[in-house]
C-alpha cells in the first residue's frame, strides 16, 4: 500500500483520473471492459468532476464502462436527493455516456425478506464481470469504507449493515438531523473491496487526518476497515496535504 500527498484536492483528483481514463482507454482499444467501483461523499466529487471534463473535452468514452456502487442507505427511493443512485446520477452518470444497463448500485429499497438475495445477486453480478479492476474510495471517520464500520473484518460481503453513530452525526446535516439520517444501509463488504484488482482511495482536510494514520501507519485491526488495505497488494491513498499532517 502507499500514499500520496497533493498541494490540492484538484491536484490529485486530476492524476487519478488520468489514471482511470487510461484504464478505461486501454481497455477499450483491446475491444474490452472496465469494471470500476464507485463511491460516494462530498471527497470524490474533484474526481467525478475531472471525469466529466474529460469526457466533455477531451472525448473519453465511457460506453465500455461498468460500475459498482459500494453502497446506498436503506429505505431512500432512486430520487430520494440523499441516495446514492441520485448523487451518482447528478454528478456523474448524467453528464458522460455510460450505458444505463451498465450502472450497478445496491437496493436499498428491496423487501427485507429480499436483502440476502440481493447482496449475494450484486456479488455476482460483480464476478460476473470478472471483478472490479478498480475501486475508488473514500473514508469515513470510523476508519469506514463503504459503510464497513468498525466490526467489519476482511471475510465480510455485500450486506445489510447498521451505522455507526459517528457516520450518522456524520450525515445529519444532509437529512435535516441525525434522526432522520437512515440506521441502516446496503454496502459491499471488506472482502469484496479487497477482491478489486487496484484500489484508490481519496481523503481529504484536517477531519480526516487522525483516521488516515490509524488506517495507514496503525495494526490491521477490525476497528478500522480501512487498515485492511495495508494487505492490498495494489492499493494507493491520495491525499492532500491537511489530511496527510500526522503521518
Ligand atoms: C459515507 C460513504 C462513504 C464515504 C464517507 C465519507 O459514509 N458511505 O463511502 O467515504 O461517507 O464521506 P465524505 O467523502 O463526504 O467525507
Amino acid at each position: 500500500m502507499t500514499y500520496e500527498v497533493f498541494a490540492t484536492p484538484q491536484d490529485a483528483a486530476k492524476q487519478l483520473a488520468a489514471e482511470v481514463a487510461e484504464l478505461i482507454r486501454s481497455r477499450a482499444a483491446a475491444a474490452q471492459g472496465a469494471v470500476l467501483g464507485l463511491a460516494t461523499g462530498a471527497t470524490p466529487l474533484p474526481f467525478y468532476a475531472e471525469l466529466i471534463r474529460l469526457h466533455k473535452e477531451e472525448g473519453l468514452s465511457f460506453a465500455n464502462v461498468t460500475s459498482f456502487n459500494l453502497d446506498e442507505y436503506s429505505g431512500l427511493s432512486n430520487d430520494h436527493p440523499e441516495s446514492y443512485w441520485y448523487f451518482m446520477h447528478q454528478n456523474l452518470f448524467n453528464h458522460i455516456d455510460i450505458a444505463p444497463e451498465n450502472v450497478n448500485l445496491p437496493c436499498g429499497t428491496c423487501a427485507p425478506e429480499e436483502v440476502d438475495a440481493q447482496c449475494q445477486a450484486y456479488e455476482d453480478k460483480i464476478a460476473a464481470c470478472g471483478g472490479l479492476d478498480l475501486q475508488i474510495l473514500g473514508i469515513g471517520r470510523t476508519g469506514h469504507i463503504g459503510f464497513n464500520e468498525p466490526g467489519s473484518d476482511d471475510t465480510t460481503l455485500t450486506r445489510l449493515v447498521h451505522l455507526d453513530e459517528l457516520t450518522i452525526k456524520d450525515a445529519a446535516p444532509s437529512f435535516g438531523g441525525a434522526a432522520g439520517v437512515p440506521k441502516t444501509a446496503i454496502t459491499m463488504g471488506v472482502a469484496t473491496i479487497m477482491a478489486a484488482k487496484q484500489v484508490r482511495l481519496m481523503a481529504w482536510s484536517s477531519s480526516k487526518a487522525s483516521i488516515v494514520k490509524k488506517a495507514i501507519e496503525g495494526p490491521v485491526t477490525i476497528d478500522v476497515a480501512a487498515s485492511y488495505l495495508q494487505n492490498h497488494s495494489d492499493a494507493k491513498y491520495y491525499l492532500d496535504a491537511p489530511a496527510a499532517a500526522e503521518l
